[in-house]
């Protein structure tokens, strides 16, 4: 069975490109047969145009409020029929118009060890913070702001000398990795909730990081 993903997007793209190269070569049973953004110049459009990938923008400046902008994006993507909804650097709330569309089928990667440093500037505020481990999170998106249960995350130390663009090409490097590692759970059909917290089946208690480091 090959799932079916659409993936919001709001820049770059290089997580919808890390889960689009998984599906392609297999590590991933699904097919990316939507990709959304909020910003119609997002270059992961543009790209996603190239590869032949239905690409729509949904221009949330376009939108009179959250609600209208909420229904229009919900629209587009169960007009594609997804089993699953990915967000990948999606830089917009997602409201409840939305959310209750696809319950329990929303996911999203944020750049730091949840719940730590939800919201924006991650590394910067890590670095700040002083920790000496940070990294990133794939979780199942509700109504808080990067706060919806934990399917998995993966570990990146902070060394001496990091920098912001540092650190964040290090995590970024663990995104890549985490997130398909999720998808193909997902589209296994093997993420279950049981007493708010997630329990992937046949994964244990808790998965291994996807990276060593020394
Ligand atoms: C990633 O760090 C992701 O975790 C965060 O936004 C960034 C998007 O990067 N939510 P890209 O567009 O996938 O390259």
């Amino acid at each position: 069975m090959t799932a079916r993903f659409v993936v919001l997007v709001s820049g770059r793209g290089s997580n919808l490109d890390a889960l689009q190269r998984a599906c392609e070569d297999g590590r991933v049973p699904a097919r990316v047969v939507r990709v959304v953004s909020n910003d119609p110049g997002a270059p992961a459009l543009a790209r996603s145009r190239e590869r032949g990938i239905d690409a729509v923008a949904v221009p949330h400046r376009s939108c009179r409020d959250r609600d209208e902008f909420d229904a229009r994006i919900a629209e587009t993507v169960r007009a594609a029929e997804p089993d699953w909804v990915l967000l990948a650097g999606f830089m917009r709330v997602l409201g409840p118009r939305f959310l209750t569309a696809f319950p329990g089928r929303i996911l999203n990667i944020h750049p730091s060890l949840l719940p730590s440093f939800p919201g924006l500037h991650t590394h910067r505020r890590a670095l700040a913070a002083g920790v000496r481990f940070h990294g990133c999170t794939v979780h199942l998106v509700d109504a808080t702001l990067d706060g919806g249960p934990i399917v998995a995350q993966a570990v990146v130390p902070v060394l001496a000398g990091d920098d912001e663009d540092r650190l964040a090409a290090r995590v970024l490097e663990q995104e890549h990795l985490l997130y398909p590692r999720v998808a193909r759970w997902a589209a296994e059909g093997r993420i279950r909730i049981e007493g708010g917290r997630v329990h992937v089946e046949g994964e244990g208690a808790a998965p291994p990081p996807a990276a060593r480091y020394p």
